[in-house]
């Protein structure tokens, strides 16, 4: 049995997340956290929501109540549409607790001690409209890499350069749209990245097993010397983690607080303890994760991020842990995603234009999504959500295959041998047959799965169900029943098996489809079928099970229809 921390980015507070938010890391987080624990591993499971930051104030803002008050009622919305998707977190945390500030201060206290913090007087922008220093989203302008025209002083969101808010074109205020501004004095932390060059060229030059996607955004942010500029870990805001040295005042940073992109990593620690501290368990519970000096040396570390987190998880976060001098865990392993697209165009936050958590689980259950997402993951290249490419799999994946398959052995099986499972004759070639080909399959499916390849792992998994039904429909227990009762039989509790075993494998990516599989068969075993072509014999002759209700249903061309006029423009009403 090995040890596996897995954790998602966390999402920022500000606002219910889109679909392309979802697929882009909670949702493999979890499929891969599922098939873990599948697999009889210990798995530890996290995330939390981004709660500090010129975000959160500014959604604050615009809904017209306190900060932190926004924050605990997002917090739980999105626990809430965490728990409809089923994602199976551990802890699902806030970078907004007290173990995170403490964590935090802790850190860039140690960063101090070992000489890389720097104090810097500098020049931030100060917009005399609003009275205050425009830092990172407060401020818009033109990106000067691609000029794009609504980048913000942080990152552009369309070419992912990071950026500082004096770097912007034509910059102007978020909050009052005031473009009277001018530079001013205050004094800020520096983290000495530029130190860690070499060290972190080495770390990734090492990772030769990590997608492309995640290596090849790293090593160019180390090649162009961009992404290892020391970097500004202050801002002159209210909300977020006060600057302090550990437990102590750090003289001349009164009233400032750290750079949310400092502290939100951080929370992956803090969560953990969180959740230790939630369950009644010791510091020691917690640390065996983190600390490699207290029990996480044998632990394996996966990380799950959309492309435009991976500098920050790279570069900075790295940073932060190898320039503590103690030794906390580092990643073992990045899997990063492309964006998904809505129909011809961005999902987009600040836009409101695409399907969104809550506008989703209204009109699908969440297997239907997780199903389209997961096999239609942007592993290799950005992908697109279309609403005919969404019913068209969902129809033929979902209801056809794996549904009908279910629904069809059920029903001829009880109509002709009761709820349980028929005696039948020995095993012909068939059953041999596909039995082989049904192990074979399934070692696929492992591999992938222990690989993170997400969409081929959702291809292995409906060769599995296809090959149930191409078994069927050669096997034909229908035609057999007329002549031979004894292999009609046979082919049914064959066909009883192969649906067992679809339950036992298919949760990762179908959660509640597949514990109604398990609940109806009345399956002796949940856990992962080790022994090849046997599984399928477990639902031994007399064996009684439920029928299932219907698995999946059809989605129709009116209701296509209806959600593309419905979401198809784009807009939607304020999510709170
Ligand atoms: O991109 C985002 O949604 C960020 N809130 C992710 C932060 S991940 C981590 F560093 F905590
Ligand atoms: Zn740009």
């Amino acid at each position: 049995m090995a040890r596996i921390l897995i954790t998602s980015a966390i999402p920022y507070i500000n606002g219910i997340k889109h679909l392309g938010n979802l697929v882009g890391s909670q949702l493999p987080a979890d499929l891969y956290a599922r098939f873990m624990r599948l697999r009889g591993n210990e798995v530890m499971f996290i995330c939390a929501t981004d709660e500090h930051g010129t975000p959160a104030e500014l959604a604050a803002a615009e809904a017209g109540v306190p900060v932190a008050e926004y924050c605990a009622e997002m917090h739980q919305v999105q626990f809430r549409l965490g728990q409809g998707f089923r994602l199976s977190f551990d802890h699902f945390g806030r970078s907004s607790s007290e173990r995170n500030r403490r964590l935090t201060q802790h850190f860039a206290g140690r960063l101090a001690e070992q000489g890389l913090i720097r104090e810097v007087v500098e020049e931030q922008v100060y917009s005399r409209t609003d009275s205050r220093f425009l830092p990172d989203r407060y401020i818009e302008g033109t990106c000067p890499a691609c000029g794009y025209e609504r980048a913000r002083g942080d990152q552009c969101e369309n070419c992912t350069k990071q950026l500082d808010p004096t770097d912007l074109i034509d910059a102007r205020s978020a909050i009052s749209g005031s473009s009277d501004l001018e530079l001013r004095e205050t004094k800020h932390l520096y983290l000495v990245q530029s130190a860690f060059r070499e060290r972190l060229e080495d770390w990734i030059e090492s990772k030769a097993d990590w997608p492309v996607l995640t290596t090849s955004i790293a090593k160019k942010w180390l090649r162009d010397g961009d992404g290892l500029q020391d970097r500004g870990i202050t801002r002159d805001l209210d909300w977020g983690v006060p600057v302090r040295k550990g437990g102590e005042d750090w003289p001349g940073m009164e009233g400032k607080v750290f750079y949310v992109w400092f502290d939100a990593p951080i929370e992956y620690i803090a969560a953990t303890a969180e959740w230790a501290d939630e369950n009644g368990k010791p510091e020691a519970e917690w640390q065996r994760w983190w600390r490699t000096d207290l029990g996480a040396d044998d632990v394996r570390y996966v990380q799950f991020m959309g492309k435009d987190n991976v500098p920050f998880h790279t570069l900075s976060f790295p940073t932060t842990i190898m320039g503590s001098g103690e030794p906390w865990k580092l990643v073992d392993y990045i899997k990063s995603f492309n964006f998904l697209n809505y129909d011809g165009g961005q999902f987009s936050t600040s836009g409101k234009r695409g399907v969104f958590m809550d506008q989703a689980l209204q009109i699908l259950p969440p297997d239907y999504w997780r199903w389209w997402l997961l096999s239609h993951a942007p592993e290799n290249s950005d992908s697109e959500f279309t609403w005919e490419n969404f019913s068209d799999c969902v129809n033929k994946e979902l209801a056809d295959v794996l549904g009908n398959f279910v629904n069809r052995v059920v029903k001829f099986g009880v109509s002709k041998f009761g709820a349980q499972v028929p005696q039948g004759s020995e095993w012909t070639d068939a059953e041999r047959h596909c039995a082989n080909a049904i192990a074979e399959l399934v070692a696929d499916y492992c591999a992938f799965m222990e690989n993170i390849e997400v969409r081929k792992a959702s291809r292995a998994l409906r060769s599995i169900w296809s090959a149930g039904n191409e078994y069927l429909q050669a096997a034909a227990p229908w035609s057999a029943i007329k002549t031979d009762k004894e292999r009609a039989g046979a082919i049914v509790a064959f066909s009883l098996n192969l649906i067992n075993l679809y339950g036992r494998i298919s949760s990762p990516f179908i959660p509640d489809a597949s514990a109604e599989i398990l609940k109806a068969m009345n399956s002796p075993s949940r856990d992962w079928p080790a022994n090849g072509a046997e599984e399928l014999r477990v639902l031994a002759p007399g064996h009684r099970f439920e029928p299932p209700d219907v698995l999946f249903r059809k989605i129709s061309k009116e209701e296509v229809a209806e959600w593309k006029e419905e979401f198809g423009g784009g807009t939607r009403s304020e999510s709170r």
